[in-house]
């Protein structure tokens, strides 16, 4: 009798049994006991183009992660599917100071060299993946309504499945690479009818549209892991997918995801399956949450300044946590470039850097607001901010940000986009 409790294929228990090799049995055997661990019945196959893998960084630490890769690549045990990575951790055109620069190369991403060698073995789709909205149009890596998925980014799971219809659960790290090594996850949560359905209401009750990444906060810290079906957000937002409203679930999205769990989120006449099903998708007995006003502004007086000095002028601004949209690049620097005008300045007077996918900003720098952002002395990167910040060096310095995933990973205090617009094109105090 099986030593497991899921009902696999043939196929799937020759791949156990090590017919395709010692390593893949291995990786199987994983994926087979996670899945378990979830009440998992049966493996499915993963059907996205693509896999996304959340390890983007050469962490000096990671030994394990390293000799891991070492092992899987040596025994021909590489992905089946061609995938995006999250962000690179550096780039020389970000301000740092030389400590940090040292900090940065010799001990903490000392391996960044040698794990980017791994990981084009191992099959990344090129060395412009690096970007955590790998969704967008400009990088290709866009599932279908209906896909399975093996990623475990949670910005990006939760925009896959919620915006895109595609299925795919939160997982972790490395396991979302053993996925597209082997081809199949274990099908349960947001993988089945079941477990996409909302035990949640929430209810949208403001006077002007909410900020997306205060709103995200709100529903996260709220519901959890749980899956929400938000009523009244298509007043503001609309009930087309265009631009606007995708780059506003982005980041609503990476908010719900991070400042609570949240895999999957029903947007009402607006995403894929509650403009199918409606409210056919909501569980008895949903718990409802009303948000208005007052919620809003509760959530955001919550929120801990944790710099050492919380009156310190701010020494560098991020915006673009998830990475911008072409659209919001494009917005943000006329924004910008608008109001350093009406302040009677050129430049802004923090230093602040935009951060997009290589793709994104391959396609702006063509254009001719390159150059007008260039010289309102911002800088457009591809990092991850959150690997930017996280060190003892950058969690001293007083940073400020729009994101709210970033602010619950590090030392950064958030302000809204207006607050943070205002503090950047001001004279310095
Ligand atoms: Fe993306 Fe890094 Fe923020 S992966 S969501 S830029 S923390």
């Amino acid at each position: 009798m099986s030593e497991y409790k899921m009902q696999l294929t043939q196929e799937q228990r020759d791949i156990l049994e090590g017919k395709q090799g010692e390593m893949l049995a291995k990786v199987m055997k994983t994926l087979v006991l996670y899945g378990e661990t979830f009440g998992a019945e049966k493996m499915v196959p993963v059907t996205g183009k693509m896999g996304h893998l959340v390890t983007s960084f050469g962490f000096g630490v990671m030994k394990p992660v390293f000799e891991l890769m070492d092992q899987l690549i040596e025994s021909g045990t590489v992905s089946k599917q061609s995938f995006t990575v999250d962000p690179k951790p550096m780039d020389k055109n970000v301000p740092s100071n030389l400590i940090e620069d040292l900090v940065f190369k010799k001990f903490m991403y000392s391996a960044q060299k040698s794990y980017d060698v791994q990981l084009k073995k191992m099959g990344i789709e090129g060395s412009d993946a690096y970007t955590c909205t790998c969704y967008l149009d400009e990088v290709g890596n866009t599932p279908k309504k209906g896909d399975i998925l093996s990623w475990a980014e949670s910005s990006a799971v939760v925009y896959a499945n919620s915006v895109l219809g595609a299925r795919c659960n939160r997982n972790s790290g490395i396991i979302d690479l053993f996925g597209s090594i082997l081809g199949y996850v274990p099908y349960f949560g947001l993988l089945t009818d079941e477990g996409r359905k909302a035990t949640w209401i929430v209810d949208i009750q403001t006077t002007k549209k909410p900020e997306a990444q205060l709103l995200g906060s709100a529903i996260g810290m709220k519901v959890m892991e749980d899956v929400p079906y938000v009523k009244g957000l298509d007043k503001w937002i609309g009930n087309e997918l265009n631009d606007d409203a995708k780059a506003y679930l982005k980041n609503f999205g990476a908010a719900t995801a991070s400042n609570g769990a949240v895999g999957l989120y029903h947007i009402e006449h607006l995403t894929p399956e509650a403009v199918e099903q409606g409210e056919d998708l909501i569980c008895e007995n949903a718990k409802v949450y009303v948000i208005d006003d007052a919620e809003l502004e509760r959530i955001k007086a919550s929120y801990p300044v944790i710099w050492k000095d919380p009156a310190a002028q701010p020494k560098l601004c991020f915006i673009g946590c998830p990475h911008l949209t072409y659209a919001e690049l494009t917005a943000w620097t006329e924004k910008v470039v608008a109001k350093l005008a009406e302040n009677g300045r050129k430049k802004v007077s923090v230093p602040t850097v935009f951060t997009a996918a290589p793709a994104v900003v391959e396609a702006f720098n063509k254009t001719e607001m390159a150059e007008a952002l260039k010289s309102a002395g911002v800088v457009l990167s591809y990092i991850c901010p959150l690997m930017y910040m996280n060190n003892p060096l950058c969690g001293k310095k007083p940073v400020i940000t729009n994101s709210n995933k970033l602010r619950t990973y590090t030392t950064s205090r958030y302000y809204t986009d207006d607050e943070i617009l205002d503090i950047i094109t001001k004279e310095a105090k």
